[in-house]
């Protein structure tokens, strides 16, 4: 925000203070219509706005070091741990003791993720439910809003005691004064409602173009505004086909479609792929230590369908499972999955392809034996997704993918990128 505007809002901020009676409305009307004319256009702008500053606000950490922004990069897709090193593959908190247990996903296109629940389908004459939504890996916030209200207070991210103290940071912060413009005098007041409505700003934000600019090569192919060279070409197409990638099952899109928001890449469903456990993060120095995704959510118990006649057994069923996130932008995202593991984008698709035909390549040996799946204990490996291609080879099979078809895949991956010119 300019300097200009700051001191318009300010003054703003300060006539509507203490408005309780019938002129508060039109105050705050005022207020709005002097922010319309400072740059924003709507409110819902200067709430997005409001919004940007809060997430990139390192004085709402306990430390006075940390922002959403730390750990959520523009340059690096709305990613990043907190730390430069793509080998650690953990967020770093705000006091640097502090670790995360997982990797930081993009916060890109996340506002089109729909709260979680079970979807009924129709499988072999039966009906099955299917997980689906909610933000996080393990999908436990049902919205922008919900999600935005936990870092703040983990103790393992941005480490605030209470709502109390990040009321209070934003209260001496520079952009107080907009807080109460967009939410009315005495906002910051009524610490419980202040707290909703710095959510709110902040999933304001992450509803913006910035968060999902559908700028990439692979839009302004939709588009009709730039052609695939030959190797991005024969990516999608194996990326796509049944028989080789099967990329497309889960990271979805709608063939046929030329409308980029029919490409997200995600079938914001759960699924256990057996990414091999990374002993680089501080959490697995403990052997018994596994992170189960879906089924180890707090409240996963209470989200089970109704319908299920054996909860526990359709619970485990879940464990291992992760959310699809979508695939735009997965250039700029290293490192990869739930745990970090891989470094490169060319070592994802490549596990994908042998995972199957040479496992030992990705998990341990111990006396000579292999530990397939060596993240699951024993009775979770038989959610492991292995029935459809890519996964459906034995050991010592050909891979669906020949290395060249790799690269292929990876130069379309390529084409995700957002802000491509034309
Ligand atoms: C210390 C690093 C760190 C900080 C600070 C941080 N995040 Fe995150 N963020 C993460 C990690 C790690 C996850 C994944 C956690 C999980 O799934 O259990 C995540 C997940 C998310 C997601 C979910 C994306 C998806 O695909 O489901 C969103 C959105 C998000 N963060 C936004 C924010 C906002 C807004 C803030 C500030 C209020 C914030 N983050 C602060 C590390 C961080
Ligand atoms: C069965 C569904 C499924 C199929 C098929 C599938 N994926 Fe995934 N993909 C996922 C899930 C689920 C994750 C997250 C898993 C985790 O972290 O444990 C993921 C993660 C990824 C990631 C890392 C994303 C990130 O932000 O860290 C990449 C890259 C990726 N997949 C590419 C591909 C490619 C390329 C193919 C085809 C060769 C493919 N996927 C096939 C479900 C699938």
């Amino acid at each position: 925000m300019s300097r200009r505007l700051w001191i318009t809002v300010r003054l703003i901020g300060l006539g509507v203070a203490g408005c309780a009676n019938a002129g508060e409305q039109s105050e705050v009307a005022l207020a709005l219509g002097a922010l319309a004319q400072d740059g924003y256009a709507t409110p819902e702008d200067a709430k997005a706005s409001l919004g940007e500053r809060l997430f990139e606000d390192p004085g709402l950490s306990a430390s006075g070091t940390q922002s959403c922004a730390s750990c959520h990069r523009e340059d690096q897709a709305f990613t990043g741990n907190n730390h430069d090193d793509p080998s650690f593959p953990v967020a770093i908190g705000a006091f640097p003791s502090l670790f995360g247990s997982r990797n930081t996903p993009t916060a890109m296109y996340t506002s089109f993720i729909p709260a979680f629940g079970f979807v009924p389908a129709q499988r072999g004459g039966q009906t099955t439910f299917i997980p689906q939504g909610g933000v996080f890996w393990d999908g436990r916030a049902d919205s922008l809003e919900q999600q935005a209200g936990g870092p703040f207070l983990n103790p393992r991210e941005m480490a605030q005691p209470s709502k109390q103290a990040v009321i209070d940071a934003v209260a001496v912060a520079e952009y107080a004064p907009l807080f109460e413009s967009v939410f009315g005098a005495g906002a910051l007041a009524d610490t419980e409602r202040a707290y909703d409505q710095l959510t709110e700003a902040i999933a304001a934000y992450e509803r913006t173009p910035s968060f999902s600019p559908f700028s990439s090569k692979f839009d302004a192919m939709l588009r009709g505004m730039a052609q695939f060279s030959d190797q991005e070409q024969r990516g999608f197409e194996l990326f796509s086909d049944r028989e080789k990638g099967n990329c497309l099952l889960c990271h979805t899109g709608t063939p046929g479609s030329s409308e980029p928001h029919d490409w997200l890449f995600s079938d914001l469903g759960y699924h256990t792929l057996a990414v091999p456990r990374n002993c680089d993060i501080p959490d697995n120095a403990d052997a018994e230590h596994h992170d189960l995704g879906l089924c180890a959510r707090a409240d996963i118990g209470e989200r089970l369908p109704p319908e299920v006649s054996d909860p526990e057994a359709f619970r485990t069923q879940l464990c291992g499972a992760f959310k699809t996130p979508s695939l735009r932008n997965i250039s700029q995202s290293a490192p990869y999955m739930h745990n970090g593991f891989f470094k490169d984008l060319r070592q994802v698709v490549e596990f994908y392809a042998t995972r199957e035909t040479n496992p030992s390549a990705w998990y341990p040996s111990e006396s000579g034996v292999l530990l397939k799946y060596d993240d699951l204990p024993g009775p979770h490996k038989a959610n492991v997704v292995s029935v459809f291609a890519p996964f459906d080879r034995a050991e010592g099979q050909e891979p669906r993918l020949s290395p060249d078809e790799i690269d292929a895949i990876v130069a379309f991956l390529y084409t995700l990128r957002d802000g491509y010119e034309l």
